[in-house]
């Protein structure tokens, strides 16, 4: 994490509604302030269901506290006649400044591509929003053509027309070690991380290389963030089951401690 500030980001997929959030972001500031975490060493993000988000806006704006706000997904499409989506301009409107794109679980779930991922990052370009991509292989994948083949390829189609001075956020999540409790070793997050971090720079140029933030993700927790974090290309982790507890989230936040 050469020069790159640390991100450490919760997606809490579909858990804790509008008043749970409340309750947990203003626990989580206070845990984090007891623990004497500071502020600039750091940068936390959380990831709330799409109803959430107006509420803990409110919450984050009222007290001042550190947290980025991003949405878990976002349409393709600006407005219109799009039943059930969310556009990246109201995301936006509500402070956010991250969106997962193409998290694992939509593309299994919602069949998105890497072509669907791609005009959606394109989509949260054009709001101001930070797309943080996902990529990552299955097992089968991984049994079959090695741990980077998929991920480079998802990542190499994600970043098609994108500018060489965006920014963006890759999160590197091998699809068998989500909610799995086996996270991949500091050695196999470093590899993948250093081949996507080369999909960067082919695309967007060093600069961009050097810049952009890479995260692992996949059954993260207080116990290993630390060793994930001594790796040179993993700049912080995007943290599913453990960001729905405060003290665990707030100790994968103070893994500098
Ligand atoms: O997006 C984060 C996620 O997919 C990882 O989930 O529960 O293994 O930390 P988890």
């Amino acid at each position: 994490a050469v020069n790159r500030m640390p991100l450490i980001a919760g997606n809490w997929k579909m858990n804790l509604d509008h008043l749970q959030t409340v309750a947990f972001i203003q626990k989580l500031h206070w845990s984090l302030r007891d623990g004497g975490h500071t502020e600039g060493t750091v940068d936390v993000a959380v990831f709330p269901p799409f109803t959430d988000l107006r509420t803990a806006q409110t919450l984050i704006d009222a007290d001042k506290i550190p947290f980025a706000l991003g949405g878990q997904d976002l349409s393709a499409h600006d407005s219109g006649a799009y039943t059930g989506e969310v556009s990246g301009a109201f995301l936006a409107k509500l402070d956010c400044r991250y969106v997962i794109i193409g998290h694992s679980e939509r593309r299994q779930y919602h069949s998105e591509t890497d072509e669907v991922v791609g005009s959606k990052v394109q989509a949260a370009l054009r709001h101001g929003l930070v797309p943080v991509i996902c990529v990552g292989e299955t097992a089968e994948d991984l049994e079959e053509f090695g741990a980077s083949a998929v991920p480079v390829s998802q990542l190499n189609v994600a970043l098609e027309s994108v500018p060489a001075d965006a920014e963006i956020v890759v999160a590197y999540e091998p699809v068998w070690a989500i909610g799995s409790g086996q996270a991949a070793t500091p050695d196999q997050a470093q590899d993948v991380c250093a081949k996507l971090r080369e999909v960067v720079a082919a695309k967007l140029g060093a600069d961009a290389a050097a810049r952009t933030r890479i995260l692992y993700g996949g059954s993260v927790k207080a116990a290993n963030i630390a060793s994930f974090m001594r790796e040179p290309d993993v700049d912080g982790a995007l943290v599913g089951g453990a960001s729905l507890v405060v003290d665990e989230f707030s100790s994968i936040i103070r893994y500098q401690k």
